[in-house]
């Protein structure tokens, strides 16, 4: 079985955790693209829900499959958040940010009740850090500033640089860049997410730690439910 599918069979679980009436937060990545086509396949049954964005890759989602959008500066409550994750290690703690999305998805994350994240079997991992990097938001003047206070901390930090169709630097929906630190292995998650908000200039890190109250595993042989102990 391709991840292609184990993504989609993890997509097709949340999609059971959204109740009529509810306002969702709806990640970004192509593991939500799935699950957002599945909601909009619900709505079209008669669901409602309200969609809160996490980017504007959500927003396009939320246009394609026909789901309502309301701005995240319009509620004060978010029932529910779906969200994918590049890892996630035995405690649940994850890394996130490929997507370069990563602030307004913690801020959604941590204002939702319940926090769901789908990710096919790949993505799980012992340790956090080892074979992926950290994404690190940064305010564009600082990123040569950030970049060195990260090295002493222990990393390769690289600048996200856009690709096919920008020369220079990646810039995220909110007009800042990304540095990807390469560790070899994060040991502890916890601390490293606080000294890292800590440096001047960075907006956010990609550590989510103590978030997901479910991690829903797509795999060849079906979907493992993982839940956060409390
Ligand atoms: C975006 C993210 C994504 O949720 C994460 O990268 C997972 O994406 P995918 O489902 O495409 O593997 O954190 O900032």
């Amino acid at each position: 079985m391709s991840v292609e599918e184990a993504k989609l069979r993890a997509a097709k679980a949340a999609v059971n955790e959204v109740s009529d009436g509810s306002i969702l937060g709806l990640g970004t990545g192509s593991t939500v693209e799935y699950f957002a086509k599945l909601l909009g396949e619900a709505v079209k049954r008669g669901l409602r829900v309200e969609v809160v964005p996490t980017s504007y890759h959500s927003v396009q989602m939320a246009i394609e499959n026909g789901l309502k959008l309301t701005p995240l500066e319009l509620v004060d409550h978010i029932d529910l958040v779906v969200d994918g994750a590049d890892e996630v290690d035995p405690s649940l703690n994850m890394i996130k940010g490929r997507g370069a999305a990563l602030a307004k998805e913690k801020v959604v994350a941590s204002m939702a009740e319940r926090r769901v994240y789908v990710v096919s079997y790949d993505k799980l991992v012992e340790k956090l850090g080892v074979s992926k990097p950290l994404p690190v938001e940064v305010l564009p003047f600082a990123y040569r500033y950030a970049m060195k206070t990260l090295s002493r901390m222990g990393c390769k930090p690289e600048l996200r640089m856009a690709g096919r169709f920008k020369d220079g630097p990646l810039v995220t929906d909110n007009g800042n860049f990304i540095l990807d630190c390469y560790f070899n292995g994060i040991d502890d998650p916890q601390r490293l997410e606080v000294e890292v908000k800590r440096i001047p200039g960075v907006v956010e890190v990609g550590l989510f730690c103590g978030l997901a109250d479910v991690v829903y595993v797509g795999k060849p042989d079906g979907v493992d439910v993982l839940r956060r102990v409390k």
